[in-house]
């Protein structure tokens, strides 16, 4: 019999929240109560392999020491100031991420999706007061099927639906294409006022599409021919989960500190958020260079938490984490492996068309019709066998496993893949 570890079983959690929470989100029926490093435990005991990484935020592994550590002695010291003054951990903190990603100055915030306002705030202000474009005419260029959250501007110019529909009036200023479409963006770039191309270097929501290699070497170089803004969305991409630190890194194997990035797309605007802080608390930045970042002034973009000691703290010894022990190349490697992997069992079955993906972001897709229950079904049985993932749109698995993972460990989680889906029956 296994040992319960939480004092609620996992039926009562999932009652809980069915009758008092919103219902704003569809989660696979298992409530986690404890993690470490590459796995979670459930209520009553029984462990798995987390292949989700809390949408790439746990990149550092549950409950790091060292993260947790930096947590639990700045909690005792000091948490929340505000920026109405200044607080002795923010300026180390700023230096430090600065330095780190190559950029001149950051602008603190806490989850994703307000630091891709912030960018779109920041690309606008460039617009009308560098570029010179008149007020209130700016445009930015976003992709089709992206995901960056869920606020109203940025539902705005999403193309999904259950996002979009009844939240109305929207944001308007936004030129979509497609995606991996450079054609369509030197088209979209020829229209009146354009300020930006915002953009996510691996598509993760809509179903981790990479694009051609090249896509973002000409991306980069159209945005400059413009003058107009390279701002790269690397919420879900970032902080080593593609193999490098980030995806617009190209093929640089560099573990940050990059001194020679040949492949190195640098955006003019860089959003990162989710494993910033290893998922430990929530911080997301956004980085640029002075001529960008200097627009703005005091009083005309913030948030109470934004830049507190706790979340400062808690952002260097995660970005630490991911250099001392080599994460981007560790999720190279891994990488290569699960889809050489993946590939042998696809030539065993019907179910799975093909794999795809990039360092440890990976997704296999179900061959099945978009509407059927199939990618969920196999979750379910996934999560039977110890190994917890989730569909993304259609019938798409996302694999994307803490990037602390060993090489035994990936086998053994190729082999409860492998298992349910050779076991598997619709
Ligand atoms: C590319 C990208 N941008 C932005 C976000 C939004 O981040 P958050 O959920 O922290 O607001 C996400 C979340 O999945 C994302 O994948």
């Amino acid at each position: 019999m296994s040992t319960m570890t939480s004092n609620i079983s996992s039926e009562t959690s999932i009652a809980l929240e069915d009758k008092y929470g919103a219902h704003n989100y569809h989660p696979l029926p298992v409530v986690l109560a404890r993690g470490e490093g590459v796995y979670v435990w459930d209520c009553e005991g029984k462990k798995y392999y987390d292949f989700l990484s809390a949408y790439s935020a746990v990149n550092q592994g549950h409950c790091h020491p060292k993260i947790v550590g930096a947590l639990m002695e700045q909690a005792q010291t000091l948490t929340l100031t505000s920026r109405a003054f200044y607080n002795d951990v923010l300026g180390p903190y700023e230096k430090y991420i600065t330095e780190y990603f190559g950029f001149d100055k950051v602008l603190p915030m806490n989850t994703g999706a307000e630091a891709v306002e912030t960018a779109i705030k920041l690309c606008r202000k460039w617009a009308y007061e560098v570029k010179g474009i008149a007020e209130n005419e700016a445009k930015i260029i976003v992709c089709e099927n992206n995901f960056h959250g869920r606020t109203t501007t940025i539902i705005s110019f999403s193309n999904d639906e259950g996002a979009r529909k009844n939240f109305g009036p929207y944001t308007p200023g936004f030129i979509k294409i497609p995606y991996n479409d450079v054609a369509a963006l030197e088209e979209a770039m020829k229209q009146p006022n354009v300020a930006g191309f915002l953009v996510e270097p691996i598509q993760g929501e809509a179903g981790v599409y990479v694009p051609n290699e090249d896509f973002l070497t000409h991306a980069r170089r159209i945005c400059t021919e413009n003058n107009t803004l390279f701002i790269a969305d690397e919420v879900q991409t970032g902080i080593a989960r593609t193999g490098s630190l980030l995806a617009v890194c190209g093929d640089c194997t560099c573990q940050g500190h990059c001194e020679k990035q040949s492949t190195y797309n640098q955006p003019d605007i860089l959003i990162l958020g989710k494993a910033v802080s290893g998922g430990v608390y929530p911080v997301s930045a956004v980085l640029a260079n002075d001529n960008i970042m200097n627009v703005i002034k005091p009083g005309q973009h913030g948030s109470t938490f934004g830049g507190n000691p706790l979340a400062a703290k808690v952002a260097v010894a995660a970005l630490e984490v991911v250099v001392d022990e080599k994460l981007a190349q560790n999720a190279r490697e891994l990488g290569h492996l699960f889809r050489a992997e993946m590939n042998k069992i696809i030539e065993k079955t019907d179910l799975v068309k093909s794999v795809r993906g990039k360092g440890l972001l990976n997704a296999i897709l179900i061959n099945d019709t978009e509407d059927s229950s199939t990618a969920w079904d196999i979750c379910i049985s996934l999560r039977d066998n110890g190994l917890l993932a989730k569909p993304t749109h259609g019938n798409i698995i996302r694999f994307a496993p803490p990037l602390v993972m060993n090489k035994e460990q990936l086998l053994e989680c190729v082999a409860i893949i492998e298992k349910t889906l050779l076991e598997f029956k619709k």
